[in-house]
């Protein structure tokens, strides 16, 4: 049984460290890349406060295939460049968005988002797929979550690259 909780104020750099220690500590040792992406997910949403979506797209040539999440069923397919995943992914830079109906070409999977972060995860200086959270609050996430999250992304590379 993994019981993960984290003491420190949500957002805050002790959360972060946290819930990497945490993400360590689930995928240390394990091989099988979707095994630790679901467990990842899984962790966020549980770790997380405010979220209606966490998970992973992985990009496979110029589009991003869904992948293991926590929330309600998303769009399968997107290519490179296309809503605030495939801009991601098409620059290798994270995508902190405050209001995702200003976001020219956002991909509505849940009506209930609002606000959205998106992280690249990338291998030997490749993007091998991003990290997606969604929240129903606009403005949720913050610069610090950005950069607690391109942390884990770097530290969870290796350990959800194929092959
Ligand atoms: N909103 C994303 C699509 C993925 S869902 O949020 C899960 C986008 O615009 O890329």
């Amino acid at each position: 049984m993994f019981d993960y909780a984290i003491a420190h104020p949500a957002g805050s750099p002790a959360f972060h460290a946290e819930l990497q220690e945490a993400a360590d500590a689930l995928t240390a040792g394990e091989p099988d890349p979707v095994a630790n992406m679901a467990n990842l997910a899984a962790l966020i949403w549980q770790l997380v406060p405010d979220l209606n979506w966490a998970g992973f797209y992985r990009r496979q040539g110029d589009t991003l295939v869904l992948g293991p999440f926590c929330g309600r069923p998303a769009c399968i397919r997107i290519p490179l460049g296309r809503g605030v995943c495939g801009a991601a992914a098409g620059t290798g830079e994270s995508q902190l968005v405050d209001d995702v109906h200003a976001f020219p070409g956002h991909i509505a999977c849940d009506a209930a988002s609002r606000s959205e972060l998106v992280v690249p995860v990338l291998h030997d200086g490749v993007v091998i797929a991003v990290i997606d959270l969604d929240s129903p609050t606009p403005a949720r996430f913050t610069d610090g979550d950005r950069q607690g999250f391109e942390a884990l992304a770097a530290l969870i590379a290796a350990r959800i690259a194929e092959g």
